[in-house]
């Protein structure tokens, strides 16, 4: 007999004299009824038991947690709550789970306590709604970029270069640490090292991107990201996944018009087929929100914020606006910002960006056109030559989700810029080349998966929305 699964038997409306499934008890309640989960799914199926015709021994085995495979027939259901449930033939008990020890009982955990059992907390409702969500949503990524003519391309992981300039990497080394090679001048001897020179994990696979981008046209990277910012903050992960495009021939403008035509896309994908999981956060969010002071509540439920994005366009300020704006907003004038803003120039922190988002603008934002000196060395300069066309978009409860720009494509100012930061051309040759032949406007973005995976679930902390985070001091399983 085929094995189904909960997913498939909830969507059946006839009655199937034999069916065939495997999963764990979420709770057995008065020695009758099983609530069976198999992950493929939100929702339990209910298998009612006669205890009568089982061994009473068999009985005590069915403890929440313990993996069980039962055979029966799939019935229109007598109680309220469900329309089918499987009245119980044969069960068979494959793992016991010892109901004294399992840390997952049938009640609600916190969030701490589940990150501590983050190898078990799927098999809670949140966590295993998330954790579809979070495929869903990486499937909707591939799907969008598949269907608009762009090739996905693998970027190194273990890289040479510090992209973002921000000198936040992890060391790659097979070298003794205890006793590394040294050079005449005493430092390390990384010529000595597994590959000959100093190397890292990649911050991010925007410039191998972009050498792709300038052959094949349209491309994309998705893959893990490593960043040593010693941020213990509810947004920042040590390993992260980032969605990067980049695109020939797209100048900023291009861009965003990519950027919210993506977002949009994969946000309306996940609310067309993921509704149970959405439902069930949805109301999560709504309880937890319930809990705030009625002032610090949104005004809006997970579900209406899904379709707000979808449904409104982004707004779309320059930084020199945005700046005009902070500068005489209330709380800058009673000083209720941690950092003041006083003069054009100063990068924006999460509480600014979050104030021009929520409070302001109350929709998604794009800025752009930012002061060269608080960007990445590799945007493009405009004429004004103290801004670069850079570009974030800001989210609801998110701040910035996402980075990205128009690549400065002409060799000279390109040099000039690397050198006013110390960056060696040696370093960057290869980079340099593409602005030696053939060189032409490029653009393109980095998309902090967690981030987006955060606003889609309306999880608060991006701890958990990734399996098995990395944070400073925890590296656990
Ligand atoms: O703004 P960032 O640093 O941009 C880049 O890395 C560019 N190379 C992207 C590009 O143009 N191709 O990072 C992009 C996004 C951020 O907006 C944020 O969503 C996410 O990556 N991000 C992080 N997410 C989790 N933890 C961290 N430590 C993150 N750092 C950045
Ligand atoms: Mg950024």
């Amino acid at each position: 007999m085929k094995l189904r699964t909960v997913s498939e038997l909830l969507s059946e409306d006839i009655t199937i004299p034999e069916v065939d499934i495997k999963g764990w008890v979420r709770t057995f309640r008065a020695n009758r009824f099983i609530a069976l989960n198999d992950g493929s799914t939100i929702n339990n199926i209910q298998c009612v038991v006669d205890f009568e015709n089982f061994d009473e021994a068999l009985l005590k085995r069915i403890t929440t947690g313990a993996a069980v495979h039962i055979k029966g027939e799939l019935v229109e259901s007598q109680g309220k709550g469900q329309k089918v449930e499987i009245q119980v033939n044969s069960i068979d008990i494959l793992g016991d789970s010892d109901p004294e020890t399992y840390p997952i009982q049938p009640k609600k955990h916190s969030f701490e306590f589940l990150r501590e059992n983050a190898h078990l907390r799927t098999r809670t409702n949140t966590f295993s709604a998330i954790m579809r969500l979070r495929s869903s949503l990486s499937y909707a990524i591939h799907k969008y970029f598949n269907e608009n003519g762009f090739y996905y391309m693998h970027a190194p992981i273990i890289t040479g270069s510090d992209a973002e300039g921000a000198g936040e990497m992890f060391k790659v080394t097979n070298l003794d640490t205890e006793k590394p090679p040294l050079n005449d001048e005493g430092k390390i001897d990384y010529s000595k090292d597994f590959f000959g020179k100093e190397t890292n994990l990649t911050v991010s696979g925007q410039l191998e991107a972009e050498t792709y981008a300038m052959s094949l046209g349209k491309v994309y990277t998705f893959g893990p990201t490593f960043r040593a910012e010693n941020s213990n903050t509810s947004r920042h992960l040590a390993e992260f996944w980032m969605i990067e495009p980049e695109v020939a021939f797209m100048d900023l403008a291009g861009n965003m018009d990519l950027a919210e035509d993506f977002m949009k896309s994969v946000i309306k994908h996940i609310l067309d087929n993921n509704r149970d999981d959405l439902e069930f956060l949805d109301k999560r969010l709504q309880d937890e929100e319930k809990t705030k002071p009625q002032a610090e509540r949104s005004e809006m439920t997970l579900i209406e914020k899904l379709n707000f994005v979808t449904d409104n366009n982004f707004k779309r300020v320059s930084y020199t606006e945005a700046i005009d704006i902070l500068r005489n907003c209330k709380p800058n004038k009673k000083k209720k910002f941690k950092y003041p803003i006083n003069e054009w120039g100063v990068d924006l922190q999460s509480e600014h960006e979050r104030f021009l988002v929520e409070k302001h603008f109350k929709c998604p934002v794009i800025l752009f056109d930012y002061p060269a000196n608080i960007k990445a060395f590799y945007m493009r300069l405009n004429d004004d030559g103290k801004t670069v066309r850079a570009m974030d978009i800001l989210f609801p409860g998110i701040g910035e989700i996402v980075g990205g720009a128009q690549r400065e494509e002409r060799l000279d100012i390109l040099k000039e810029r690397m050198a006013a930061i110390n960056i060696p051309e040696e370093d960057l040759w290869w980079y340099l080349d593409l602005r030696k032949f053939g060189t032409a406007v490029h653009s393109g973005f980095g998309l902090g998966f967690e981030r987006l995976v955060m606003f889609a679930t309306g999880m608060g902390n991006i701890r958990d929305v990734i399996p098995f985070p990395r944070t400073p001091q925890n590296a656990e399983f």
